[in-house]
């Protein structure tokens, strides 16, 4: 067991590079995108990893083998970025992969483990997104994508804990070979699905993603595996990137708090509207995401209507409905029942109003919306 439970007792927090700006990326930018997250406040709400997605390094390695980053992206280096965001009280992360070039081509870890997780320990890195692009599956005769990925993922991971600096392990491999039923230990979350558009349906998007409804539909059913150490990642967040309606951007967010999903950042924060500020720095639905028991919300569907139950530490509820249809829905939330237990009251996480509980109530949900309480 490399990956060391404390480090994502609850799901990590932060911002990552790839869903807006992809492989444009610069240290000016990051060093804005840190100074943002503490001046809005979100560093204090939980969003404490700052994460360099694909394309920081320079396209060879340099003479004893060791990643470089990109001379004119990041000049002054990657382990000065490190001594800033630590100086702000947050923490730097960075991207690699298991094979022999990243997704975008740029030098793979396959081979250098070792060399690459003491180079990013020196650096003084926090966080490592591990991808799963150029694999040399040929190099392992005979074994599935699975038993692949054990191997090269546990290579990194037991390379990271001999570093002694406690990284966090992210594995990207999509969900090939059901990452959730054996990442738990080896990493500290694990994607379940391909890459998300910023599309809630899935009309148009980029060949190979899939839509956030979709992602929905599959990580919900892998709540069994999710749990303080290791969680089910449904891929980073598109609230404040263009492609959501509010209704769709409040869904989306609500969804992955129930699901206790890492919470990643993926817009533009430097120009961020005020609506996407109120949905990503929703107390109520962090709190939901980051509740110390860590369980991912049991789902049922009744006719396009998902009822979603996440306990909570301490004895509460979060309880949610969500209308996956085209037509508003009327729902009948039988409190007890779902709570599994006598709860007095019910707060909506969107209003903030408290209400009493007598019997059930018929809610009225719009379509695309999640309705979420939490019931006491
Ligand atoms: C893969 C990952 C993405 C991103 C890109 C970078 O597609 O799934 O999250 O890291 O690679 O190239």
């Amino acid at each position: 067991m490399s990956a060391v439970p404390d480090l994502a007792l609850t799901p990590p927090m932060g911002f990552n590079t790839w869903n807006h700006f992809g492989g444009n990326i610069h240290e000016t930018l990051i060093e804005e995108i840190m100074d943002v997250l503490v001046e809005s406040g979100l560093a204090n709400l939980g969003y404490r990893y700052l994460n360099i997605d694909d394309g920081w390094m320079a396209p060879e390695r340099d003479a004893q083998h060791r990643l470089v980053p990109d001379p004119k992206r990041f000049p002054r280096g990657i382990a000065r970025l490190a001594d800033q965001a630590h100086a702000l009280g947050l923490k730097l992360g960075i991207y690699s992969c298991c094979g022999t070039k990243t997704c975008m081509g740029l030098p793979g870890s396959y081979g250098f483990e070792t060399l690459d997780a003491e180079t990013f320990a020196e650096w003084g890195i926090d966080f490592l997104k591990q991808d799963w692009c150029h694999v040399p599956f040929d190099d392992f005769p005979g074994k599935s994508h699975r038993e692949v990925a054990e191997v090269l993922y546990g290579r990194i991971s037991d390379a990271m804990e001999k570093t002694g600096r406690g990284m966090v392990l992210s594995m990207c491999n999509w969900g090939d070979g059901e990452p959730w039923l054996w990442a738990r230990g080896i990493a500290h979350m694990w994607r379940t699905t391909p890459d998300i558009a910023d599309s809630f349906r899935g009309e148009n998007i980029p060949q190979g993603t899939w839509s956030v409804l979709r992602i929905f539909e599959h990580n919900r059913t892998l709540n069994a595996y999710a749990g303080p150490g290791g969680w089910n990642d449904p891929d980073m967040l598109e609230v404040g990137n263009g492609g959501l309606t509010p209704t769709q951007a409040r869904s989306h967010f609500a969804l992955w708090c129930l699901m206790a999903a890492p919470l990643l950042l993926g817009h533009d924060l430097r120009t961020m509207t005020d609506d996407t500020r109120n949905i990503i720095a929703n107390r109520a639905l962090i709190a939901i995401d980051q509740d110390p028991l860590g369980v991912q919300a049991a789902v049922d569907v009744q006719a396009g209507l998902y009822y979603l139950v996440k306990p909570l530490a301490g004895g509460a509820t979060a309880i949610g409905v969500f209308n996956a249809t085209l037509e508003p829905q009327e729902a009948v939330m039988d409190w007890e029942r779902m709570a599994g237990r006598a709860v007095r009251w019910r707060t909506d996480v969107w209003s903030e109003r408290t209400e009493a509980i007598t019997g059930s109530s018929r809610v009225s949900v719009a379509p695309d919306e999640t309705l979420v309480w939490r019931v006491w």
